[in-house]
C-alpha cells in the first residue's frame, strides 16, 4: 500500500481514528448502540464498563463523526449503523476488526523481530479458543463476490467438476459455495479450527460437505481423487520448500484434468503483498508472500500444466493449473 502524498501527520491522525474505531467495535459499543441509543451511564451499565471511560470514549467517537446525539443519548450515524452496528447488514465490516487489531499490535513490535530475526512468538502455543473464534470470524467476513469468483474460475477450468478439497478451508465459506454449485466438498483444517467451525457455522447441517481435521503437511490427504483442490490464503503461511511439498501432495489427489487453485496476494501484482509478507514475518516462523512466477514454477514442478493467473479483485489473484 502506497502512502502517496498524504502527510505523515494526516496518516497518524487516520491511524488514530481507525484504531479507535476497531477497538470500540471490539468492545461491543457500536452493536450496543445499534440495539438502543444510550447515554454514557446507560451504556456503561449495559456493558459493565466504567462510566467515565465510556463517556470519554463516546465523545471521541462523536468527534470522529461516527455518533450523533438525541438529547443525552448517543446514536449511530446511518453509515456507522450499516458498517459497524448491524451484524446482519450486507456492508457490516466489524467481523474482521478484532483480528486486524491484533495485527496492528504485532506491527508495533517490529523492532523485536528485526533484532531477533524470528517471529514475535517463536514457540507458538496451541491457539486459544478466543483466538480461534476471532480468526474464523475474520475469515468468514470475506466478500461474497470474491468467493463466487473463486468458485466460478475453478469451474471454468474444470466445468464438469464434482468434488472439491478445500485445504485450510477455515470456516468453510468457500467450500459451502462450491457445494451450493452442486459439488461435494471436503473442508480440511487443523483440529482446533474444525472443532470450532463445525457447530458454529452449521457445517454438519450441510449435505454434501464433510469436514476433516488434519495437518496437511504431516498427515495424508483424503484420497479423493478431487476435481478441484483449493489453497486460498494458505500458501503465505509456509516457506517455499513446504509449499512445493504441499503442491506435490495436492497434485497426487487430483483427478486427471483436475485443477489446483491457489488464491493469494501476489508479490509484484498486489499493492498489499509486501505488507502480508511483513505480517508473516511478525507472526510466523517461515511465512512470506510469493510472486506469480514462483507459484507457477512450483505448480509445474508438481507435474501440473496449463498454469494461468486471473484477478479476483484489485488486490488478489488466483493461479490455477491442471493435472494432465
Ligand atoms: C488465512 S486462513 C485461510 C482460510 C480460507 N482458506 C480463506 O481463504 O479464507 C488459513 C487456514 O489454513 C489453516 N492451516 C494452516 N496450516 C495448516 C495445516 N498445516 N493443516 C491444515 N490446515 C492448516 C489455518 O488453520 C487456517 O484456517
Amino acid at each position: 500500500m502506497r502512502i502517496d502524498d498524504l502527510s505523515l501527520g494526516r496518516l497518524r491522525d487516520l491511524a488514530d481514528v481507525t484504531i479507535l474505531v476497531a477497538a470500540a467495535s471490539d468492545a461491543g459499543i457500536f452493536q450496543a448502540l445499534h440495539r438502543a441509543p444510550a447515554s454514557p451511564t446507560e451504556l456503561s451499565e449495559a456493558l459493565g464498563f466504567d462510566e467515565r471511560a465510556t463517556r470519554i470514549t463516546l465523545l471521541a467517537l462523536e468527534e470522529a463523526g461516527l455518533l450523533g446525539r438525541h438529547g443525552e443519548r448517543f446514536v449511530l450515524t446511518e453509515r456507522c449503523a450499516r458498517e459497524l452496528g448491524d451484524p446482519d447488514a450486507p456492508d457490516f465490516a466489524g467481523r474482521g476488526l478484532p483480528h486486524w487489531l491484533r495485527s496492528v499490535r504485532a506491527t508495533t513490535r517490529l523492532r523485536e523481530v528485526l533484532e531477533r530475526g524470528g517471529p514475535l512468538d517463536p514457540r507458538p502455543r496451541a491457539r486459544r479458543p478466543e483466538h480461534v473464534r476471532r480468526f474464523t470470524a475474520a475469515m468468514s467476513a470475506a466478500p461474497r463476490a470474491r468467493i463466487e469468483r473463486i468458485v466460478d474460475l475453478c469451474l471454468e477450468r474444470r466445468p464438469d467438476a464434482e468434488t472439491v478439497l478445500d485445504l485450510g478451508g477455515g470456516p468453510g465459506h468457500i467450500t459451502r459455495t462450491f457445494v451450493a454449485h452442486g459439488l461435494r466438498g471436503t473442508l480440511l483444517d487443523t483440529a482446533d479450527i474444525v472443532t470450532h467451525v463445525v457447530p458454529t457455522y452449521g457445517i454438519d447441517e450441510i449435505e454434501g460437505l464433510e469436514a476433516v481435521a488434519a495437518d496437511f503437511n504431516r498427515d495424508p490427504l483424503p484420497a479423493g481423487p478431487f476435481d478441484v483442490v483449493l489453497l486460498s490464503n494458505v500458501v503465505h503461511i509456509y516457506d517455499a520448500a513446504s509449499v512445493r511439498a504441499l503442491f506435490a501432495k495436492a497434485a497426487r489427489v487430483l483427478s486427471p484434468g483436475g485443477v489446483l487453485a491457489v488464491a493469494e496476494f501476489l508479490r509484484g501484482r498486489s499493492s498489499r503483498a509486501a505488507h502480508l509478507g511483513l505480517q508473516m514475518l511478525l507472526k510466523s516462523a517461515r511465512g512470506d508472500a510469493y510472486s506469480e512466477a514462483e507459484i507457477r514454477q512450483w505448480m509445474r514442478e508438481a507435474g501440473l500444466v496449463d498454469d494461468r493467473v486471473d484477478a479476483l479483485d484489485e488486490d488478489r489473484h488466483i493461479v490455477t493449473a491442471l493435472r494432465p
